[in-house]
């Protein structure tokens, strides 16, 4: 009698589990979902005109979630650099991209305010959702090192979370405003290039690094 007992025990345990697993793993995936409705990922990539052969930079890559749609726009003769300080995040892009047969993404672990990018080596610099994690006095840092990484005339795209909006999204950090991110970066040596307002709940820049001069 006992044992029957412990056996329904048991037998209950593993089911109420196996039913979380599986909650779990469908909210993980109305979450990616989601995401791609208010980030527009193709839209996004679309906006940056990467051509075969350019060098891009993901500053702050996270898991990878650019990543990848840029080493495809970006082919075989091009590189995507997978910048980040948080090395268990370059893990998971790295065994995703080994997966997945990618050979055009390189990762490279950053410190705080130093991409550890080469200088005047990237076309195009992305920083997609991190700078509101940077704190406030490492931020002109991190982007004057971004700055030098762009080659004369390449481009910085940054997007972060707009003023005064409700996101649908959670987000951690102190935000900062699209006005303080045109100083710092104006400071870093870049200049404001273009706006886009294809995002509802994030702005989305350009910045210019200067032309070489003749
Ligand atoms: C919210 S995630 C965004 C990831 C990715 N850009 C995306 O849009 O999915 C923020 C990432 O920024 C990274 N990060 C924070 N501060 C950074 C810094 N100073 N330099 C580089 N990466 C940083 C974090 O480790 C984290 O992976």
């Amino acid at each position: 009698m006992r044992d029957q007992m412990s056996i329904r025990r048991i037998l209950s345990l593993t089911i109420a589990v196996l039913l979380l697993a599986a909650a779990s793993a469908a909210a993980q995936r109305e979450g990616r979902r989601d995401r791609n409705e208010w980030q527009q990922p193709e839209r996004v990539v679309k906006e940056l005109h990467l051509k075969p052969g350019d060098v891009v930079a993901d500053v702050g890559c996270g898991r990878g979630y650019f990543l990848f749609p840029f080493a495809e726009a970006v082919g075989d003769e091009g590189k995507v650099l997978g910048v980040d300080i948080d090395q268990r995040a370059l893990d998971a892009a790295g065994k995703r991209a080994e997966e997945q047969g990618v050979k055009n993404i390189e990762l490279v672990h950053s410190e705080p305010t130093d991409t550890k990018l080469k200088p005047g080596s990237v076309d195009v610099a992305f920083i997609c959702m991190v700078l509101h994690h940077v704190p406030k006095e490492q931020q002109q840092p991190l982007l004057q090192s971004v700055a030098r990484a762009l080659k004369p005339g390449g481009y910085l795209y940054v997007i972060d979370v707009k003023e005064g909006v409700e996101t649908p999204f959670r987000w951690h950090g102190e935000q900062l405003p699209r006005e303080e991110l045109i100083e710092k970066a104006t400071a870093a040596g870049l200049a404001l290039d273009a706006d886009f307002y294809c995002l509802q709940y994030q702005y989305f820049v350009r910045f210019a690094a200067p032309e070489a001069k003749p």
